[in-house]
Protein backbone atom coordinates (compact mmCIF):
# COMPACT_ATOMS: atom_id res chain seq x y z
CA UNK A 1 0.00 0.00 0.00
CA UNK A 2 1.08 3.74 -0.73
CA UNK A 3 -0.13 7.09 0.64
CA UNK A 4 1.49 10.49 0.54
CA UNK A 5 0.64 10.16 4.61
CA UNK A 6 0.01 7.90 7.12
CA UNK A 7 -1.73 8.52 10.05
CA UNK A 8 -1.72 6.15 13.02
CA UNK A 9 -5.06 6.86 15.13
CA UNK A 10 -8.21 7.83 14.62
CA UNK A 11 -9.21 10.19 17.65
CA UNK A 12 -9.93 14.12 16.75
CA UNK A 13 -6.71 14.93 15.94
CA UNK A 14 -6.05 11.78 13.38
CA UNK A 15 -9.46 12.11 11.52
CA UNK A 16 -9.53 15.89 11.49
CA UNK A 17 -6.08 15.99 9.72
CA UNK A 18 -7.40 12.96 7.08
CA UNK A 19 -9.83 15.15 6.02
CA UNK A 20 -8.00 18.97 6.04
CA UNK A 21 -5.52 17.04 3.88
CA UNK A 22 -8.39 15.38 1.27
CA UNK A 23 -9.97 18.94 1.32
CA UNK A 24 -6.16 19.82 -0.28
CA UNK A 25 -5.84 17.04 -2.64
CA UNK A 26 -3.49 14.90 -0.15
CA UNK A 27 -4.56 11.35 0.29
CA UNK A 28 -4.02 9.59 3.46
CA UNK A 29 -4.52 6.51 5.30
CA UNK A 30 -5.87 6.31 9.39
CA UNK A 31 -5.06 2.99 11.32
CA UNK A 32 -6.75 2.58 14.53
CA UNK A 33 -5.94 0.07 16.66
CA UNK A 34 -9.41 -0.02 17.92
CA UNK A 35 -12.77 -0.77 17.15
CA UNK A 36 -14.76 1.64 15.60
CA UNK A 37 -17.74 1.16 18.00
CA UNK A 38 -15.08 1.72 20.98
CA UNK A 39 -13.80 5.06 19.38
CA UNK A 40 -17.17 6.31 18.84
CA UNK A 41 -18.20 5.68 22.11
CA UNK A 42 -15.49 7.35 24.57
CA UNK A 43 -16.67 10.13 26.55
CA UNK A 44 -14.44 12.71 26.53
CA UNK A 45 -15.12 16.61 27.60
CA UNK A 46 -17.29 18.84 25.35
CA UNK A 47 -16.39 22.22 24.61
CA UNK A 48 -15.35 23.71 21.44
CA UNK A 49 -13.57 27.24 21.43
CA UNK A 50 -14.68 28.99 18.76
CA UNK A 51 -11.80 28.43 15.90
CA UNK A 52 -12.66 24.56 16.79
CA UNK A 53 -16.11 25.26 15.93
CA UNK A 54 -14.65 27.86 12.62
CA UNK A 55 -12.01 24.60 11.44
CA UNK A 56 -14.90 22.21 11.66
CA UNK A 57 -17.17 24.07 9.76
CA UNK A 58 -14.53 24.71 7.08
CA UNK A 59 -14.08 20.58 6.59
CA UNK A 60 -17.91 20.66 6.04
CA UNK A 61 -18.09 19.16 9.21
CA UNK A 62 -20.44 21.71 10.76
CA UNK A 63 -24.16 20.67 9.92
CA UNK A 64 -24.95 18.58 12.98
CA UNK A 65 -22.66 20.78 15.03
CA UNK A 66 -24.64 24.21 14.10
CA UNK A 67 -28.12 22.08 14.91
CA UNK A 68 -27.26 20.17 18.14
CA UNK A 69 -24.61 22.11 19.90
CA UNK A 70 -25.24 24.85 22.56
CA UNK A 71 -23.81 28.05 21.77
CA UNK A 72 -22.53 29.31 25.47
CA UNK A 73 -21.64 33.28 26.00
CA UNK A 74 -19.99 32.44 29.11
CA UNK A 75 -19.34 30.53 32.01
CA UNK A 76 -20.56 31.00 35.88
CA UNK A 77 -17.73 31.57 38.45
CA UNK A 78 -19.20 30.34 42.21
CA UNK A 79 -17.31 30.30 45.08
CA UNK A 80 -19.82 30.35 48.81
CA UNK A 81 -22.59 32.78 48.53
CA UNK A 82 -21.38 33.97 45.25
CA UNK A 83 -22.41 32.62 41.52
CA UNK A 84 -20.84 35.35 39.00
CA UNK A 85 -21.22 35.31 35.26
CA UNK A 86 -18.37 35.97 32.84
CA UNK A 87 -19.81 37.19 29.20
CA UNK A 88 -17.19 36.23 27.05
CA UNK A 89 -18.63 38.13 23.95
CA UNK A 90 -18.61 41.37 25.79
CA UNK A 91 -15.33 40.43 27.24
CA UNK A 92 -13.35 39.65 24.52
CA UNK A 93 -16.26 39.59 21.26
CA UNK A 94 -15.75 35.06 21.42
CA UNK A 95 -17.88 32.58 22.89
CA UNK A 96 -17.83 28.51 22.80
CA UNK A 97 -20.00 25.85 21.75
CA UNK A 98 -21.11 22.32 24.09
CA UNK A 99 -20.58 19.86 21.95
CA UNK A 100 -19.29 16.46 22.68
CA UNK A 101 -16.26 15.51 21.56
CA UNK A 102 -17.36 11.72 21.38
CA UNK A 103 -20.46 13.78 18.59
CA UNK A 104 -16.80 14.91 16.92
CA UNK A 105 -15.77 12.09 16.36
CA UNK A 106 -18.84 10.18 15.18
CA UNK A 107 -19.16 13.29 12.32
CA UNK A 108 -15.21 12.39 11.22
CA UNK A 109 -16.15 8.89 11.02
CA UNK A 110 -19.00 8.76 9.72
CA UNK A 111 -17.42 11.73 6.61
CA UNK A 112 -14.48 9.65 6.21
CA UNK A 113 -16.24 6.41 5.82
CA UNK A 114 -18.78 8.00 2.94
CA UNK A 115 -16.10 8.24 0.32
CA UNK A 116 -13.58 9.64 2.24
CA UNK A 117 -9.73 8.39 2.34
CA UNK A 118 -9.50 4.57 3.78
CA UNK A 119 -9.76 4.07 7.54
CA UNK A 120 -8.81 1.40 9.08
CA UNK A 121 -10.11 -0.07 12.33
CA UNK A 122 -8.76 -3.23 14.20
CA UNK A 123 -5.08 -2.93 13.24
CA UNK A 124 -2.05 -4.10 15.61
CA UNK A 125 1.13 -3.96 15.46
CA UNK A 126 1.70 -0.91 14.31
CA UNK A 127 5.42 0.32 13.65
CA UNK A 128 6.79 3.47 12.23
CA UNK A 129 10.17 3.03 10.29
CA UNK A 130 12.71 5.13 8.22
CA UNK A 131 11.43 9.01 9.67
CA UNK A 132 14.91 10.24 8.91
CA UNK A 133 14.86 9.20 5.56
CA UNK A 134 11.83 11.12 2.35
CA UNK A 135 10.11 7.46 2.35
CA UNK A 136 9.09 6.29 6.22
CA UNK A 137 6.58 3.44 6.28
CA UNK A 138 4.41 1.83 8.56
CA UNK A 139 4.16 -2.00 9.38
CA UNK A 140 0.61 -3.43 10.69
CA UNK A 141 -1.34 -6.19 10.98
CA UNK A 142 -4.67 -5.63 9.69
CA UNK A 143 -7.74 -6.52 10.94
CA UNK A 144 -7.73 -9.90 9.04
CA UNK A 145 -4.60 -10.61 10.74
CA UNK A 146 -2.25 -10.03 7.31
CA UNK A 147 0.98 -8.31 7.71
CA UNK A 148 0.79 -5.09 5.85
CA UNK A 149 3.43 -2.24 5.09
CA UNK A 150 2.35 1.69 4.10
CA UNK A 151 4.48 2.91 2.22
CA UNK A 152 4.50 7.18 2.74
CA UNK A 153 6.02 10.10 1.87
CA UNK A 154 5.08 11.90 5.91
CA UNK A 155 3.64 10.06 8.81
CA UNK A 156 1.58 11.68 11.71
CA UNK A 157 1.39 10.20 14.88
CA UNK A 158 -1.93 11.20 16.11
CA UNK A 159 -2.29 8.20 18.35
CA UNK A 160 -3.12 9.49 21.98
CA UNK A 161 -0.69 9.81 24.85
CA UNK A 162 -0.25 6.01 25.16
CA UNK A 163 0.08 5.06 21.45
CA UNK A 164 3.98 4.28 19.52
CA UNK A 165 4.86 7.50 17.98
CA UNK A 166 6.40 9.88 20.60
CA UNK A 167 9.02 7.25 21.28
CA UNK A 168 10.41 6.73 17.73
CA UNK A 169 10.25 10.75 18.08
CA UNK A 170 12.44 10.67 21.57
CA UNK A 171 14.78 7.69 19.87
CA UNK A 172 16.22 10.06 17.21
CA UNK A 173 16.17 13.30 18.70
CA UNK A 174 16.90 14.70 22.51
CA UNK A 175 13.69 14.31 23.34
CA UNK A 176 12.07 16.97 26.54
CA UNK A 177 9.37 15.70 28.61
CA UNK A 178 7.86 17.83 31.39
CA UNK A 179 4.90 16.45 33.55
CA UNK A 180 2.91 17.67 36.97
CA UNK A 181 0.43 15.13 38.28
CA UNK A 182 -1.87 16.70 40.28
CA UNK A 183 -3.39 15.52 44.09
CA UNK A 184 -6.64 14.91 42.86
CA UNK A 185 -9.27 13.58 40.19
CA UNK A 186 -12.35 14.37 38.67
CA UNK A 187 -15.56 12.36 39.24
CA UNK A 188 -17.58 12.35 36.05
CA UNK A 189 -21.25 11.42 35.40
CA UNK A 190 -23.66 11.63 32.58
CA UNK A 191 -27.18 12.37 33.68
CA UNK A 192 -30.53 12.41 32.13
CA UNK A 193 -31.37 15.51 33.70
CA UNK A 194 -32.38 18.85 32.35
CA UNK A 195 -29.33 21.56 33.14
CA UNK A 196 -30.33 23.19 35.57
CA UNK A 197 -28.40 26.32 34.31
CA UNK A 198 -28.17 28.02 30.83
CA UNK A 199 -24.14 27.99 30.74
CA UNK A 200 -21.57 26.08 32.25
CA UNK A 201 -20.70 26.75 36.22
CA UNK A 202 -17.49 26.16 38.11
CA UNK A 203 -17.47 25.78 41.52
CA UNK A 204 -15.06 26.28 44.22
CA UNK A 205 -16.20 24.71 47.47
CA UNK A 206 -14.76 23.55 50.83
CA UNK A 207 -15.14 20.17 50.08
CA UNK A 208 -13.59 20.26 46.72
CA UNK A 209 -14.49 21.54 43.30
CA UNK A 210 -17.49 20.90 41.51
CA UNK A 211 -18.43 21.48 37.30
CA UNK A 212 -21.68 21.61 36.06
CA UNK A 213 -21.73 21.05 32.07
CA UNK A 214 -24.20 19.95 29.61
CA UNK A 215 -24.36 17.83 26.86
CA UNK A 216 -27.95 18.81 25.64
CA UNK A 217 -31.03 20.15 26.56
CA UNK A 218 -32.12 17.19 28.21
CA UNK A 219 -28.79 15.35 29.30
CA UNK A 220 -26.25 16.68 31.84
CA UNK A 221 -22.63 16.03 32.20
CA UNK A 222 -21.07 16.55 35.84
CA UNK A 223 -18.00 16.71 38.04
CA UNK A 224 -16.91 16.25 41.36
CA UNK A 225 -13.45 16.97 42.28
CA UNK A 226 -12.22 13.51 44.53
CA UNK A 227 -8.79 12.21 45.81
CA UNK A 228 -7.33 10.11 42.80
CA UNK A 229 -7.64 7.22 44.89
CA UNK A 230 -10.89 6.99 45.22
CA UNK A 231 -12.63 3.86 43.57
CA UNK A 232 -15.95 4.33 41.64
CA UNK A 233 -17.59 1.47 43.12
CA UNK A 234 -17.61 3.85 46.41
CA UNK A 235 -19.61 6.33 44.94
CA UNK A 236 -23.54 5.44 44.80
CA UNK A 237 -25.55 7.66 42.68
CA UNK A 238 -26.54 9.08 46.06
CA UNK A 239 -23.29 9.85 47.14
CA UNK A 240 -22.85 11.52 44.19
CA UNK A 241 -25.56 13.87 44.12
CA UNK A 242 -25.59 14.72 47.51
CA UNK A 243 -22.15 15.92 47.14
CA UNK A 244 -23.29 17.82 44.23
CA UNK A 245 -26.01 19.25 45.89
CA UNK A 246 -23.59 20.34 48.62
CA UNK A 247 -21.18 22.35 45.66
CA UNK A 248 -23.08 23.93 44.09
CA UNK A 249 -25.89 25.22 46.52
CA UNK A 250 -26.80 28.51 46.11
CA UNK A 251 -30.16 30.31 47.76
CA UNK A 252 -33.13 30.07 45.26
CA UNK A 253 -31.63 27.56 43.02
CA UNK A 254 -31.71 23.78 42.60
CA UNK A 255 -29.59 20.80 40.82
CA UNK A 256 -31.78 18.57 38.58
CA UNK A 257 -31.46 14.74 39.44
CA UNK A 258 -31.98 12.18 36.66
CA UNK A 259 -30.87 8.56 35.97
CA UNK A 260 -27.01 8.61 35.90
CA UNK A 261 -25.90 6.41 32.87
CA UNK A 262 -22.28 6.52 33.15
CA UNK A 263 -19.87 7.11 35.84
CA UNK A 264 -15.83 7.16 36.06
CA UNK A 265 -12.83 8.65 37.55
CA UNK A 266 -10.41 10.52 35.36
CA UNK A 267 -6.91 11.38 36.69
CA UNK A 268 -5.72 14.69 36.25
CA UNK A 269 -2.02 15.44 34.53
CA UNK A 270 0.00 18.10 32.48
CA UNK A 271 2.31 16.57 30.34
CA UNK A 272 4.35 18.15 27.40
CA UNK A 273 6.50 16.29 25.24
CA UNK A 274 9.11 18.31 22.88
CA UNK A 275 10.16 18.40 20.04
CA UNK A 276 6.87 17.39 18.19
CA UNK A 277 8.72 15.93 15.21
CA UNK A 278 11.46 13.59 14.23
CA UNK A 279 12.12 13.88 10.57
CA UNK A 280 9.03 13.40 8.55
CA UNK A 281 7.51 11.79 11.87
CA UNK A 282 5.15 14.79 13.48
CA UNK A 283 2.90 14.48 16.27
CA UNK A 284 -0.18 15.98 17.25
CA UNK A 285 -2.95 16.14 19.84
CA UNK A 286 -2.66 13.89 23.25
CA UNK A 287 0.65 11.94 21.85
CA UNK A 288 2.58 15.08 22.29
CA UNK A 289 0.84 16.81 25.31
CA UNK A 290 -2.07 16.25 27.54
CA UNK A 291 -3.68 18.96 29.49
CA UNK A 292 -6.36 18.17 32.90
CA UNK A 293 -9.56 19.09 31.84
CA UNK A 294 -10.63 22.20 33.72
CA UNK A 295 -10.61 24.66 31.27
CA UNK A 296 -11.40 21.91 28.17
CA UNK A 297 -8.84 22.80 26.07
CA UNK A 298 -7.34 19.18 25.05
CA UNK A 299 -9.43 18.57 21.89
CA UNK A 300 -9.00 22.15 20.71
CA UNK A 301 -5.35 21.85 21.51
CA UNK A 302 -5.75 18.93 18.85
CA UNK A 303 -7.04 20.71 16.67
CA UNK A 304 -4.95 24.07 16.29
CA UNK A 305 -1.90 20.97 15.91
CA UNK A 306 -3.63 19.42 12.70
CA UNK A 307 -4.56 22.81 11.19
CA UNK A 308 -0.74 24.04 11.74
CA UNK A 309 0.50 20.48 10.81
CA UNK A 310 -1.82 20.18 7.42
CA UNK A 311 -0.37 23.33 5.91
CA UNK A 312 3.26 22.49 6.77
CA UNK A 313 1.94 19.23 5.02
CA UNK A 314 0.62 20.51 2.08
CA UNK A 315 3.64 23.22 1.35
CA UNK A 316 6.38 19.75 2.08
CA UNK A 317 4.70 17.64 -0.44
CA UNK A 318 3.12 20.12 -3.16
CA UNK A 319 5.63 23.30 -3.31
CA UNK A 320 8.47 21.31 -2.15
CA UNK A 321 9.02 23.77 0.65
CA UNK A 322 10.52 22.62 4.31
CA UNK A 323 9.75 26.21 5.65
CA UNK A 324 6.16 25.40 7.76
CA UNK A 325 7.60 21.75 8.47
CA UNK A 326 10.67 23.07 9.62
CA UNK A 327 8.61 25.72 12.04
CA UNK A 328 5.57 23.28 13.14
CA UNK A 329 7.16 21.82 16.24
CA UNK A 330 8.12 25.17 17.87
CA UNK A 331 4.44 27.21 16.28
CA UNK A 332 2.47 24.41 18.10
CA UNK A 333 4.49 24.25 21.10
CA UNK A 334 3.69 27.89 22.17
CA UNK A 335 0.36 27.05 21.87
CA UNK A 336 0.55 23.78 23.99
CA UNK A 337 2.48 25.79 26.80
CA UNK A 338 -0.58 28.99 26.58
CA UNK A 339 -2.99 26.07 27.08
CA UNK A 340 -0.90 23.91 29.49
CA UNK A 341 -0.82 27.44 31.65
CA UNK A 342 -4.33 28.30 31.37
CA UNK A 343 -5.56 24.67 32.56
CA UNK A 344 -3.21 24.64 35.29
CA UNK A 345 -3.96 27.95 36.40
CA UNK A 346 -8.16 26.99 36.04
CA UNK A 347 -7.11 23.86 37.63
CA UNK A 348 -4.78 25.39 41.03
CA UNK A 349 -7.38 28.42 41.25
CA UNK A 350 -10.39 25.90 41.69
CA UNK A 351 -9.27 22.47 43.49
CA UNK A 352 -9.15 22.51 47.50
CA UNK A 353 -5.91 20.97 48.89
CA UNK A 354 -6.81 21.21 52.19
CA UNK A 355 -4.33 24.20 52.60
CA UNK A 356 -6.11 26.80 54.21
CA UNK A 357 -3.23 29.07 52.71
CA UNK A 358 -4.50 28.51 49.74
CA UNK A 359 -7.95 28.47 50.22
CA UNK A 360 -7.40 31.88 51.03
CA UNK A 361 -5.68 32.24 48.22
CA UNK A 362 -8.18 30.50 45.74
CA UNK A 363 -11.09 32.95 47.42
CA UNK A 364 -8.70 35.91 46.03
CA UNK A 365 -7.84 35.30 42.91
CA UNK A 366 -11.87 33.96 42.58
CA UNK A 367 -12.87 37.28 43.78
CA UNK A 368 -10.64 39.38 41.46
CA UNK A 369 -11.71 37.70 38.26
CA UNK A 370 -15.06 38.41 39.58
CA UNK A 371 -14.79 41.91 39.99
CA UNK A 372 -11.72 43.08 37.59
CA UNK A 373 -12.40 43.23 34.21
CA UNK A 374 -8.55 42.86 33.26
CA UNK A 375 -8.49 39.66 35.08
CA UNK A 376 -11.92 38.47 33.73
CA UNK A 377 -11.17 39.00 30.16
CA UNK A 378 -7.58 37.10 31.11
CA UNK A 379 -9.64 34.29 31.25
CA UNK A 380 -12.24 34.90 28.86
CA UNK A 381 -9.52 35.21 26.19
CA UNK A 382 -8.06 31.83 26.85
CA UNK A 383 -11.48 30.07 27.36
CA UNK A 384 -12.47 30.87 24.01
CA UNK A 385 -9.02 30.16 22.46
CA UNK A 386 -6.67 32.35 21.18
CA UNK A 387 -6.46 33.10 17.60
CA UNK A 388 -4.70 30.03 15.34
N1 LIG B 1 -2.08 1.96 16.71
C1 LIG B 1 -3.15 2.60 16.16
N2 LIG B 1 -3.90 3.49 16.84
C2 LIG B 1 -3.57 3.74 18.11
C3 LIG B 1 -2.47 3.11 18.74
C4 LIG B 1 -1.71 2.19 17.99
N3 LIG B 1 -0.67 1.55 18.52
N4 LIG B 1 -2.39 3.57 20.01
C5 LIG B 1 -3.40 4.42 20.18
N5 LIG B 1 -4.13 4.53 19.05
C6 LIG B 1 -5.36 5.32 18.83
C7 LIG B 1 -6.29 5.33 20.01
O1 LIG B 1 -7.09 4.17 20.09
C8 LIG B 1 -7.12 6.57 19.71
O2 LIG B 1 -8.25 6.28 18.94
O3 LIG B 1 -5.02 6.67 18.63
C9 LIG B 1 -6.18 7.47 18.93
C10 LIG B 1 -5.77 8.69 19.70
O4 LIG B 1 -6.91 9.48 19.93
P1 LIG B 1 -7.13 10.42 21.21
O5 LIG B 1 -6.60 9.74 22.42
O6 LIG B 1 -8.54 10.85 21.20
O7 LIG B 1 -6.14 11.66 20.95
P2 LIG B 1 -6.25 12.89 19.95
O8 LIG B 1 -6.82 12.51 18.65
O9 LIG B 1 -4.93 13.54 20.04
O10 LIG B 1 -7.35 13.82 20.60
C11 LIG B 1 -7.10 14.64 21.68
O11 LIG B 1 -8.64 13.49 23.03
O12 LIG B 1 -7.86 12.57 25.01
C12 LIG B 1 -8.63 13.55 24.45
O13 LIG B 1 -8.58 15.32 25.97
C13 LIG B 1 -8.06 14.84 24.79
O14 LIG B 1 -9.75 16.00 23.82
C14 LIG B 1 -8.43 15.61 23.61
C15 LIG B 1 -8.36 14.72 22.47
C1 LIG C 1 -17.39 18.67 29.73
O1 LIG C 1 -18.50 19.07 29.38
O2 LIG C 1 -17.08 17.46 29.70
C2 LIG C 1 -16.38 19.65 30.22
C3 LIG C 1 -16.70 20.99 30.18
C4 LIG C 1 -15.79 21.92 30.65
C5 LIG C 1 -14.59 21.51 31.17
C6 LIG C 1 -14.26 20.16 31.20
C7 LIG C 1 -15.16 19.23 30.72
O3 LIG C 1 -13.72 22.43 31.65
Amino acid sequence: MRTQMGIIGAGPAGLLLSRLLALQGIDSVVLENRSREYVEARIRAGILEQNTVDVLTGAGMGDRLHREGLEHRGVYLQYPGVRHQLDFPALCGRRVWVYGQTEVVKDLVAAQLAGGPPLLFDVSDVAVEDVDTDSPRVRFTDADGAARVLECDVVAGTDGFHGPSRAVVAEGTGQQLWERTYPYAWLGILADAAPATDELIYAWHPDGFALHSMRSPSVSRLYLQVDPSERIEDWSDDRIWEGLATRFALDGWELSTGTVTEKSILPMRSFVSAPMRRGRLFLAGDAAHIVPPTGAKGLNLAVADVVLLSRAVVRLLQDKETDLADAYSDTALRRVWRATHFSWWMTSMLHTTGDPFDAQLQLSQLRRVCSSEAAARELAENYTGLPL
